[in-house]
């Protein structure tokens, strides 16, 4: 299909998945955030997301941003009657599982639509009004291994509603002094829903997107993002155990070419650069989860022996 728009045909297998095949676990939820526009947020949700599914991992990826961008990586052209996650929020009547499209093998999303900027202004007058995406999603939640949430660039009401159901933050940003200064308003956010809302939210780190090692500018300033991290390593605050993920995403075009044909880049450019950066990526990310669950493990294992 290399090359191809999205067709009617390929669109058939878009299917709303059957929560039939529900798996009883708790996902791992990750938000994708900068308030800064443009950085690679949807790039890397689409792209990191499609990895995890090739690694096997059962991976839902939401669309929380009006521009929609990210259902153009699997080939979804948004259609007038279809409900997108706008519905999550405003309508009671209809189900996340009413929501869920196949993309591919392993992988499913939840579509958006411009309408969804009207959410904002709209969950103002709603109760608990941060927590609606957690308690809207709860009945699906059981059916992955790991939920993926791209989130608009600003810290609203709906970025809100992604901290509050997340286990970690990943920041896509570019090595860059000003994104520096804007990494320390999005971890005062985190800190705050952490605090009041949601107290095992983490920060996991920093992934760079497209990124040129060669610059002096940007060694500089992934030298100051590790130092950044490192001060803060043994606190009690959200970021304690983040890093600037390596390797970091080097600019390649393919990745911004390969949306525009309804594709990820393990479609469209599988051997390029890109494909193999979210592959290592994905890998890197998933690698970090292994003490927690050997954590959980070790800990239902004494509940065992104790008992
Ligand atoms: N590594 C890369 N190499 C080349 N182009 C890239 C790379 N990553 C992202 N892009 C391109 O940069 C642009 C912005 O990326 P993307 O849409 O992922 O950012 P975003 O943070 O989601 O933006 P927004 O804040 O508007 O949602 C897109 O055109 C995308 O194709
Ligand atoms: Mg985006």
């Amino acid at each position: 299909m290399k090359g191809a728009r999205p067709t009617k045909d390929n669109l058939v297998t878009q299917q709303i998945v059957s929560p039939s095949v529900a798996k009883q676990n708790a996902p791992r939820v990750i938000a994708l955030l900068n308030q800064k526009g443009g950085v690679g947020k949807t790039t890397s949700t689409a792209n990191i997301g499609a990895a995890f599914a090739v690694m096997g991992l059962r991976t839902l990826v939401v669309d929380l941003d009006p521009q929609s961008n990210l259902s153009l990586h699997f080939g979804h052209e948004p259609q007038p009657d279809q409900p997108t996650v706008r519905d999550l929020f405003m309508n009671p009547d209809i189900a996340a599982a009413d929501l869920v499209r196949a993309a591919r093998p392993n992988l499913w999303f939840i579509p958006s639509d411009t309408e969804l900027a009207l959410v904002e202004g709209e969950l103002a007058l709603v109760a608990n009004m941060q927590q609606i995406l957690a308690e809207r999603l709860a009945p699906v939640m059981p059916s992955f291994d790991v939920i993926l949430l791209d989130c608009p660039p600003s810290l609203g009401v709906l970025t809100v509603n992604a901290l509050t159901i997340a286990d970690e933050v990943v920041v896509p940003t570019q090595a860059q002094y000003l994104a520096l200064r804007g990494l320390e308003k999005l971890l005062e956010t985190v800190l705050l829903v952490q605090r009041a809302l949601n107290p095992k939210l983490k920060v996991a780190g920093v992934v760079l997107c497209m990124h040129e090692s060669q610059s002096s500018h940007g060694k500089a300033v992934v030298e100051e993002m590790d130092g950044y991290f490192a001060k803060y390593r043994g606190s009690e605050l959200p970021w304690q155990d983040a890093e600037v993920f390596r390797p970091a995403v080097r600019r390649n075009i393919k990745l911004a070419e390969a949306p525009s044909f309804g594709q990820t880049i393990f479609d469209y450019a599988p051997n390029c650069a890109g494909a193999a950066d979210y592959r290592t990526l994905a890998e890197t990310i998933r690698s970090r989860w292994k003490p927690q669950q050997l954590q959980e493990n070790l800990a239902v294992a004494v509940g065992l022996a104790s008992s």
